[in-house]
């Protein structure tokens, strides 16, 4: 009861102000500990709560009060040391694969629950991205120039009988 926050895909944590908060649960679908602290002089590695994958997750539905969603973004070669980092969408069914993971974040989210997505568009267009979304985004905020931005994305999960749209948010709640 005490674990209500999910970071779907937490990688190394780098965005977390706590990298231990006590009532999260943090998951990816590898554990891995990188050689990048003697090559490149870097603190990282990939150590979830549980290993999962966000496509398929085996919580309850309506779990988590926050859910964090931070999939893999980059184009690369699995070879390269960014994509040991944060992974790689390269030779994936990337818009299937976050269309699960939208649908399941949705699913482990409570009413009134918030979730967090997070997107870097220098490989793939926010625009791309955007029909996979589970409803409309309450607030976003970019960072960044064209083709180097970063995007946050707010989501609130509205109940559908208060939800006039029967899809997306509406004030008229
Ligand atoms: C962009 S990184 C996350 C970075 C993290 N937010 C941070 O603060 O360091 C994306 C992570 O998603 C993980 N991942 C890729 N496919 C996944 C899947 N199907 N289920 C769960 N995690 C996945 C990768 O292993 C990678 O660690």
């Amino acid at each position: 009861m005490d674990k209500f926050i999910l970071d779907a895909c937490c990688g190394g944590r780098m965005f977390w102000e706590n990298k231990k908060y006590p009532n999260a649960i943090f998951q990816d679908i590898r554990k891995d500990v990188l050689p990048l602290k003697e090559k490149y002089k870097i603190n990282f590695s990939v150590e979830p709560d549980v290993i999962g994958d966000y496509r398929n997750m085996d919580f309850k539905d309506k779990s988590f009060k926050l859910v964090i969603f931070d999939p893999p973004h980059l184009l690369l070669n699995k070879t390269a040391w960014m994509a040991k980092k944060y992974g790689t969408i390269k030779g994936t069914d990337y818009k299937a694969d976050m269309k699960k993971g939208f649908s399941e974040c949705w699913r482990v989210l409570d009413d009134f629950g918030t979730l967090i997505f997070k997107w870097n568009d220098n490989f793939v267009s926010i625009k791309e991205i955007r029909p996979l979304f589970p409803a409309q985004p309450i607030i976003f905020n970019k960072i960044g120039t064209k083709g180097k931005t970063t995007w946050w994305f707010v989501f609130l999960k509205i109940p559908t009988k208060l939800n006039s749209e029967g899809k997306f948010f509406s004030s008229q709640a």
